[in-house]
């Protein structure tokens, strides 16, 4: 591209039809807030400067965007008066753009400036650069339109024969016949426009909504000799988010672009439309992912780990080879090495399982370490919690920790230690021992007889059904004599 790029995102709307107490660019698509998409494409686009215009009070609106964007520069538009009001909100923003953009001497500045909204977080860097490119082959205002199933709503982008932009007009504002136009506006915008301010400031509020229009500078712009330009995409890419059904609708698309992605990239997955992935979700080659497994944000898998249906994953490593549930969960900070084996109904949070660890059925291993090949049995809990503060749990390589073992944190088993079924371990257990906390068991051979005669003696009433299944057990595994 041959122009320094300024991006102005839009987000000061109140997004009323959202009926949240957040503001409506917060709400996420794939764990990541629409206002995060919307900048990620700004950033990827290679702006040289990215603009966010919000609402009075959204401070956490201007939070995630400076996490974001850390140089990013905010504007507060008071009054939500209209989209272009809005970018005009950020006039700083585009008189220096356009003052350092600017040639020698009399020559006009040639920066261009995208307006993206951040309730339409689907654009993709390519549809930008598109738009761009038209500006380069000498438009000077740009518009991203698209065939919409449903126009109602959208405003129509009024074309000549020619194909050229003349005008844009709102909803409300068409007549019927500009009401069966299907080419509509998505909103995004590029200009390359030396007076770019100015001619927003000639925008008038003389429509149904009583609002500054962006759209009007199409009109003003041609009228003003300027040629405006429509580049057309899929309506997928340009998706309006205003209320919750939209925002799911949104989030249909992104998922099942992401899913055809990793499929491409060599992801194995059986009913691909119950996975659901994060913005960041990783997965490397040969990953095999059966039906209905999420993925929260901040989670990779390693080539040729396996994810066995129904898990539930988040902020989790899982290394190659693995092999995760079904129905397993890992929480933050779950740290699988190769190979390692988390089965049905196991937890895990903030633990480090070394190559070859095993926990294959029913435990909860949480702020812990597993070392290599150590084996977690069935019902282990790492009781990390005392009401007040969080301990951990380490265990050596090859340990074997026997089923249903409570171990109290902070504790510590040494490599190769066995811990007998059933204990609770309180104390560290060195290298190579074995660790057993029960009571003895104890056996009277004939007890159970001896019992039911004297109950049955004392209430007077039979032995029981007890007895009698046992008894009916035992005939019908007598062998058949017939
Ligand atoms: C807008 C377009 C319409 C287009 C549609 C695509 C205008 C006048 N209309 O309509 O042609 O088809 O998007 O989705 O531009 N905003 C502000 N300040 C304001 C008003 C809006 O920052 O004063 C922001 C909103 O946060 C939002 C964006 O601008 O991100 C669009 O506003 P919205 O009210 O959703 O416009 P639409 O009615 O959808
Ligand atoms: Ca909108």
């Amino acid at each position: 591209m041959t122009s320094p790029l300024l991006i102005i995102v839009l987000a000061a709307g109140k997004g009323t039809r959202m009926k949240s107490a957040m503001p409506k660019v917060l709400h996420a698509i794939a764990g990541r807030s629409m206002l995060g998409h919307t900048l990620a494409a700004a950033t990827d686009a290679g702006a040289a400067s990215i603009a966010v215009v919000v609402g009075p009070g959204m401070d956490d609106v201007t939070s995630q965007a400076v996490a974001l964007v850390p140089d990013v520069k905010i504007f507060v538009q008071h009054e939500q008066r209209g989209t272009a009001d809005a970018v005009l909100a950020a006039r700083d923003a585009i008189e220096t753009h356009l003052s350092l953009t600017k040639g020698a001497d009399a020559e006009p500045a040639t920066g261009d400036i995208v307006v993206l909204y951040a309730d339409t977080p689907l654009i993709t860097v390519e549809t930008i650069a598109r738009l761009r490119a038209t500006l380069d082959a000498g438009a000077h205002v740009a518009v991203l339109g698209f065939r919409a199933r449903q126009p109602a709503g959208y405003g129509r982008l009024i074309t000549d024969t020619s194909g050229r932009l003349l005008a844009i007009r709102e909803d409300r504002d068409a007549s019927p016949a500009e009401r069966t136009i299907d080419l509509c506006n998505s909103g995004v915008m590029a200009f390359r426009l030396a007076n770019l301010h100015q001619l927003l400031g000639r925008i008038g509020n003389a429509n149904a909504k009583g609002e500054y229009y962006l759209t009007d500078a199409i009109e003003l712009a041609a009228a003003d000799g300027f040629t405006a330009t429509v580049v057309e995409c899929d309506e997928d890419d340009v998706l309006g988010v205003n209320a919750r059904d939209q925002l799911a609708e949104a989030e249909a698309i992104w998922q099942a672009r992401a899913r055809r992605a990793a499929m491409r990239d060599g992801v194995t997955m059986i009913a691909p439309e119950t996975v659901w992935l994060s913005f960041d979700t990783t997965l490397g080659r040969d990953v095999r992912i059966e039906p209905n497994v999420f993925f929260g944000p901040g989670v990779s898998v390693g080539d040729g780990a396996e994810i066995k249906a129904n898990c539930h994953i988040e902020g989790a490593r899982i290394g190659p080879g693995a092999r995760v549930g079904p129905f397993a969960r890992l929480r933050p900070g779950a740290d699988l090495g190769s190979e390692v084996h988390v089965g049905n109904f196991v937890e895990v949070k903030n633990t480090t399982m070394a190559a070859g660890a095993k926990a294959n059925h029913l435990a909860y291993l949480g702020d812990g370490a597993v070392g290599e090949a150590a084996n977690i049995g069935a019902g282990t809990i790492f009781c990390n919690y005392d009401g007040f503060n969080k301990a951990r749990t380490e265990i050596g390589a090859g340990a074997f920790i026997g089923s249903n073992s409570s171990l109290v944190a902070p504790v510590k088993i040494g490599d190769g230690a066995y811990i007998g079924s059933g204990s609770v371990i309180t104390k560290n257990v060195e290298a190579g021992a074995l660790a057993l906390e029960r009571s003895p068991q104890v056996a009277h051979p004939g007890w159970a007889e001896k019992f039911r005669t004297m109950m049955s003696r004392r209430t007077g009433k039979s032995k029981g059904a007890a007895l009698l299944a046992a008894t009916n057990m035992a005939k019908d595994k007598a062998p058949d004599r017939t």
